[in-house]
């Protein structure tokens, strides 16, 4: 630890002050080992968030379009030699106030994508990132969330080529004693990185989905959120979940669809949010894999929904299903966020009907109308249909997902074609794709490639 330099971000939300003691022991500790600590309260440092423009990979290569202190985190992570994320432990995953910073390190990273322990990821940008420590607080003991916290820190630490990390969940209870040492021993210890077999293992199957026949077999009333903050373009995670609940619609049901946008963020805005919530008996919820996890207003809207629905007692439970698409062609990235929908169900008292994942979001869709998807040479996409058609079907018969609808979904694109054919082939042509679109925007191979953010160094 001596001499690092440290980036700790303090994810703690409004009403996470029970987690202070934990927070000062981990400083103390830091500052023991006469680190160089650059300490972001997130909660007061006021920035937007992702929109998921790429602009940061196409228009300025490196940088976020939005000039607030988001690019000073971003350049903060990058040259550290430790950067920690403290979070309370959220149905699994971290808190909203890291999600929004964390969607913003897209800039850390090129676009062109790579083989790295046999998945597709991103190429660096830099030639060193830092190691990443986890740090989550529970206030109940919960092994499975604890475990889904500390894989989707490695799942970051792989993404953005840490060269090592480590993660530790620890109860907000425990005593000052035993979270000490907890501390001590994480900031020193290097965990095995979660490969496909270790997060394939968390994607919820129909195994874990609630079989409940006897609820909601008439038609009812469902409500799709549409996590994606794409605001510049249509989103796929829109054309999935749209086909959805147009197949509900011609099955009797009433639909209302909604888009998390920043008003989410204030008191009128949740209230909307949650009166559409109350109106509806099934919830799905369609959004796209934002750095391993849910997009920041993905997970405040679990936030929201969360504190009121364990509030207010519910008639009868609603009903959760989600679609979750990545850019990836793996679907399996998508397990942990998934999973974390599971968690969120479970707390909440709701009946979890199971999930879909689907690898290669913006090369099969692209957020283009399913017409115009098998247009323009983009891959066949009727086994997505068929996906979202034996979903609905079932959704609208009171049942769970079917196991062969999120086999599909997950599935190689082109039938008979071997999956390490179809990344190769990925690979390929999204890397020449990216060139293409960066060109329009008179940006060249070099400047694709710039380090904004790399220190210089100093000769002498
Ligand atoms: C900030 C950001 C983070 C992302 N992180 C991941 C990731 O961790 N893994 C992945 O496979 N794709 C990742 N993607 C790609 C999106 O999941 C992909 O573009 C998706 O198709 C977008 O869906 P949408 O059109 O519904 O927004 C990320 C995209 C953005 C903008």
């Amino acid at each position: 630890m001596l001499n690092q330099k440290i980036v700790l971000l303090d994810g703690r939300g409004a009403g996470d002050e029970d987690l202070n003691s934990v927070l000062e022991i981990l400083i103390h500790e830091l500052k023991v080992s006469a680190v160089a600590l650059q300490y972001f309260p997130l909660r007061e440092i006021k920035m937007g968030s992702c929109i998921g423009c790429f602009g940061c990979w196409l228009k300025k290569p490196g940088i976020c379009l939005e000039a607030d202190p988001g690019r000073e985190l971003a350049r903060a992570v990058v040259q550290s030699d430790t950067t920690i994320l403290f979070s309370p432990v959220t149905f699994g995953g971290y808190g909203s106030e890291i999600k929004k910073i964390q969607d913003r390190w897209l800039p850390l990273i090129l676009p062109d994508f790579g083989l790295y322990h046999g998945e597709v990821h991103h190429r660096p940008r830099y030639s060193q990132y830092p190691r990443l420590l986890g740090i989550g607080i529970q206030r109940q003991p919960n092994d499975v969330e604890a475990n889904l916290f500390k894989m989707l820190v490695g799942r970051n630490a792989l993404n953005f080529h840490a060269p090592n990390y480590a993660a530790e969940v620890i109860l907000s209870s425990d005593s000052p004693g035993n979270i000490e040492q907890k501390i001590q021993e994480v900031l020193v210890r290097n965990d095995n990185f979660p490969l496909s077999k270790a997060v394939n293992s968390v994607m919820p199957t129909s195994e874990t989905a609630i079989v409940n026949a006897a609820t909601g077999k008439n038609p009812g009333k469902v409500l799709l959120v549409i996590g994606s903050p794409k605001v510049k373009s249509p989103s796929t995670s829109g054309v999935l979940g749209n086909y959805v609940l147009e197949q509900l619609k011609q099955r009797g049901w009433e639909t209302e669809s909604l888009t998390l946008r920043a008003s989410l963020l204030n008191r009128e805005g949740q209230n909307e949010f949650l009166a559409a919530i109350e109106k509806a008996n099934l919830i799905l919820l369609a959004f796209p894999l934002y750095i391993d996890s849910l997009p920041f207003l993905m997970m405040k809207s679990l936030e929201v929904m969360g504190k009121h629905l364990s509030a207010h007692s519910q008639e009868s439970p609603k009903r959760l299903v989600a679609i979750v698409n990545n850019g990836f062609p793996e679907a399996h990235h998508n397990a942990i966020a998934l999973a974390i929908c599971q968690q969120f169900a479970l707390d909440t008292g709701m009946i979890w009907l199971g999930g879909l994942a689907m690898g290669a979001g913006e090369a099969l869709f692209g957020g283009f109308p399913i017409e115009e998807t098998e247009r323009g040479g983009r891959p066949p996409v009727k086994h997505i249909l068929q996906a979202l058609e034996l979903t609905s079907q079932a959704l609208a018969e009171g049942k769970i997902v079917p196991p062969k609808a999120s086999k599909l979904m997950a599935r190689t694109p082109i039938p008979l074609m071997p999956f390490s054919l179809w990344r190769w082939l990925f690979i390929k042509l999204a890397n020449q794709r990216w060139r293409s679109l960066a060109a329009v925007n008179q940006v060249g191979e070099s400047e694709l490639l710039a380090q904004p953010y790399a220190e210089v160094e100093l000769c002498g």
